[in-house]
């Protein structure tokens, strides 16, 4: 209590005690620092737009623009004060006085600046994310170029399944990604729209060109009513919910390499770097940074619940409760970023073990799908009927510790007639070919499928659509330099004029 930072310019005539404490509490310049950098560029398109319509003179802008420009990118934000904003104001009225640095903050708020920062920090770390993904998808595709061809049983319920390959099982991973990166892209449109101009929430009646400023700072357009531009943090839980669903999809991939690379399912090795042992037990070789990641997917969807609790029944418009948002959009956009990188490089190290593979596909009864659509195809059997039957071969097969085989061949025409009236025989070699694991794979015709055919133009497909993310990549960080660009062109000219006045 008492006269704690009597310099704080902010707190004006209309306040007159401070506590440390309540300060410390509500400030958000303990993370405020990914907004910094955004926040300067904001008070210079602002101050570019105020000096043009002449509601700022010459000169007084030119000294703002000065100290705007002379700013360090990584800047030390004064934890006394409430935020970047507060901070940049009150070191600029220090710096060049308050006869010009006083028009800093006409016509716009703290609240139309920090969404609009936020969304110019959503957006880099977006393209940083599709920047990451895109390396995740190569390291799928050349998975699926190097081990593509082994056979793989499949498993629902974590019980084996039907045989399938390494390619559409780590194919059905690439869609998972693109599907994520997509909803990335499409997210990227929402965000990268300007709140500039909403002021605290009504609009301001200081002459400001909203779409000018959108355009320096790089938008695509404007948030249009000024109340949601200041109020809504959709664009954050979007943001937070797409990285959720990405979290998701790699949490299973990383518990599956845990499994895989288990003594039990002994399929692949994981790369040394990627790996730990025990501290006792020295045989060891633990997945740790696949279990991370697992664990991260847990912290992310931690960081969403927290935003969308904090967003939830706020009256319109600002709320500083908004503000505790931010540090949970960090955690989560840093913990997924680094997932998604350690991901990539971590199945670029997977070694699949061929040996191991082609045997345990053989085993397990994983074709006795296989052997039941054939009585349905060429023995006119109900699909039901035909389940029934095989069925009940593989149940006397398992009570017998016989193979599906032996006891199709043994038992087939006595338990087809008591289900269906009719004793069915299917001679030695079709039999043979309808249980072969491998043999199945290549009678599956679905598109999408398990058949190995299907493998080399999915791959051509899968191909184009990382170029296609390379596109997308360039484009938008080309636009984002381009307006960086020609912001620091208008501050430059707008500074020249005011020499030359
Ligand atoms: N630091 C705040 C935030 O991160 C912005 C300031 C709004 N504060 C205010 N009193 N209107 O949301």
């Amino acid at each position: 209590m008492g006269g704690h930072n009597v310099n704080n310019i902010l707190r004006g005539s209309r306040i007159r005690r401070s506590s440390k404490e309540a300060n410390d509490f509500t400030s958000s310049v303990g993370f405020d620092g990914p907004l910094s950098g955004h926040v300067v560029k904001i008070n210079m398109a602002h101050m570019v737009s105020l000096v043009k319509s002449g509601e700022v003179g010459q000169k007084e802008g030119a000294a703002c623009l000065a100290f705007l420009s002379g700013l360090p990118t990584k800047m030390d934000l004064d934890p006394s004060t409430e935020d970047v904003h507060h901070w940049l104001e009150q070191k600029a009225i220090a710096s060049v006085g308050i006869d010009a640095a006083g028009y800093l903050n006409l016509g716009k708020s703290r609240n139309d600046q920090v969404a609009t920062a936020l969304r110019m920090e959503v957006r880099e770390r977006v393209i940083g994310i599709v920047g990451r993904a895109k390396r995740l998808e190569a390291s799928l595709l050349k998975v699926m170029a190097r081990y593509g061809n082994l056979p793989l049983p499949g498993y629902t319920h974590l019980q084996r399944a039907q045989p399938t390959t390494v390619f559409h099982h780590m194919q059905s991973h690439f869609e998972a990604v693109e599907e994520d990166v997509e909803r990335l892209t499409q997210l990227y449109a929402r965000v990268n729209l300007s709140p500039m101009g909403a002021a605290a929430f009504a609009g301001t009646s200081v002459k400001v060109d909203r779409a000018a400023v959108a355009s320096l700072l790089g938008f695509d357009g404007l948030v249009g009513n000024s109340m949601f531009a200041v109020s809504s943090r959709g664009f954050l839980l979007e943001t937070v919910s797409v990285l959720e669903l990405l979290m998701v999809d790699l949490s299973k991939m990383a518990e599956e390499l845990v499994l895989w690379s288990s003594t039990e399912f002994g399929f692949v090795e994981l790369g040394d770097e990627y790996s730990a042992t025990s501290s006792i037990m020295p045989q060891k070789k633990n997945p740790v940074v696949a279990e991370t990641i697992r664990a991260k997917c847990g912290s992310v969807i931690g960081e969403a619940t927290a935003a969308f609790s904090i967003a939830k029944a706020l009256p319109n418009a600002y709320n500083l409760d908004l503000q505790e948002m931010t540090p949970h959009l960090w955690r989560a956009l840093d913990d997924t970023a680094s997932s998604v990188s350690l991901m990539a490089a971590m199945l670029a190290s997977v070694r699949f073990d061929p040996a191991r593979l082609n045997e345990t596909v053989g085993e397990g009864m994983s074709t006795a799908t296989e052997l039941a659509n054939e009585l349905v195809r060429a023995h006119g059997v109900s699909f039901r009927g035909a389940h029934q039957i095989v069925g009940e071969l593989v149940r006397s097969a398992v009570e017998d510790g016989t193979t599906l085989e032996g006891s199709a061949e043994a038992r087939l025409a006595e338990v087809s007639e008591r289900v269906t009236g009719r004793a069915i025989k299917i001679d030695k070699a079709r039999l043979r070919a309808v249980l072969d694991a491998l043999k199945t794979l290549t009678l599956v015709g679905s598109s999408g499928g398990a058949n190995p055919k299907f493998a080399a133009r999915q791959m051509v497909q899968d191909k184009k659509e990382i170029e296609k993310l390379s596109d997308w990549l360039e484009e938008k960080e080309n636009k984002l330099n381009e307006s960086t660009k020609s912001l620091r062109g208008e501050v430059r000219s707008c500074m020249r004029r005011e020499v030359r006045s």
